[in-house]
């Protein structure tokens, strides 16, 4: 009984699997998870409690910057392991006392799920006993519009996420998609784009030819220009 528990615990989706599946409380109503949210991508991320600091912080920041995640066809939702009224305790004391960065009077708008069962934290592994047997810690899913899992990272309880790194991830996925690139160190829009490595000695020949478009290091590090207004224009919605 212990070993099927803690396979419960420890299983989470891999970059590649369909993110699974459940329904769930939110503080904006019950939702049915990646259902409600085909044809969008979506950030589902856990934190590890309530009234707690560096979480707020965060909240904060994500509410902050929803509509410009939103922009970017992609919708937040959170999640921790305490129950409904906590959530709309903690979010209403957010808006009306909490300053910070220069934030002030912030509104979560978006969905923040009760899963005081763990049942949705266990699904997606957010619980790391390690770490904390009782808290999640702080997970991030990147989910793609056809439900698929496309990038995971995960932080300690005591580490605040970067959300510049969080947007940039998106947009780099996003332009990965659309423009059939890989995006290389550090990239953001406007930055050259990688192309798949030769997948014959011909090709290989012929990029080292030289080509207008392409710029090759050597046969297999070949780069090309991608401009930023065509990649803010394909993935921002006006
Ligand atoms: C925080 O959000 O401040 C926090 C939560 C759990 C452990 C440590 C810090």
């Amino acid at each position: 009984m212990e070993n099927i528990q803690e396979q419960e615990v420890f299983s989470m989706p891999r970059i590649g699997d369909k993110a699974p599946e459940f329904t769930a409380t939110t503080t904006q109503g019950e939702i049915n998870f990646p259902g409600d949210y085909k044809g969008e991508w979506v950030i589902l991320f856990s934190h590890p409690a309530d009234f707690t600091p560096v979480c707020t912080s965060e909240f904060m920041t994500f509410a902050h910057l929803e509509e410009k995640f939103n922009k970017a066809n992609c919708k937040l939702v959170g999640l921790s392991i305490d129950g409904l009224y906590s959530h709309i305790a903690w979010l209403r004391t957010i808006k009306d006392k909490i300053k910070f960065n220069g934030m002030k009077n912030i509104e979560v708008k978006f969905p923040l799920i009760e899963d005081i069962s763990m049942n949705v934290a266990k699904k997606y592994g957010m619980i790391q006993p390690g770490e904390s047997k009782t808290q999640a810690v702080r997970a991030v899913f990147f989910i793609d519009p056809t439900g698929t899992v496309r990038a995971i990272i995960y932080y300690p309880l005591s580490l605040g996420r970067n959300f510049d790194e969080l947007y940039r991830a998106l947009i780099a996925m996003q332009a990965s998609d659309k423009f059939n690139v890989a995006t290389p160190a550090d990239w953001e829009p406007g930055d050259d784009v990688i192309i798949s490595p030769a997948g014959s000695c011909g090709v290989a020949a012929e990029r080292m030819s030289g080509t207008d478009e392409l710029e090759c290091e050597d046969w297999f590090f070949c780069t090309k220009k991608l401009d930023k207004d065509l990649v803010l224009k394909e993935i921002l919605k006006k």
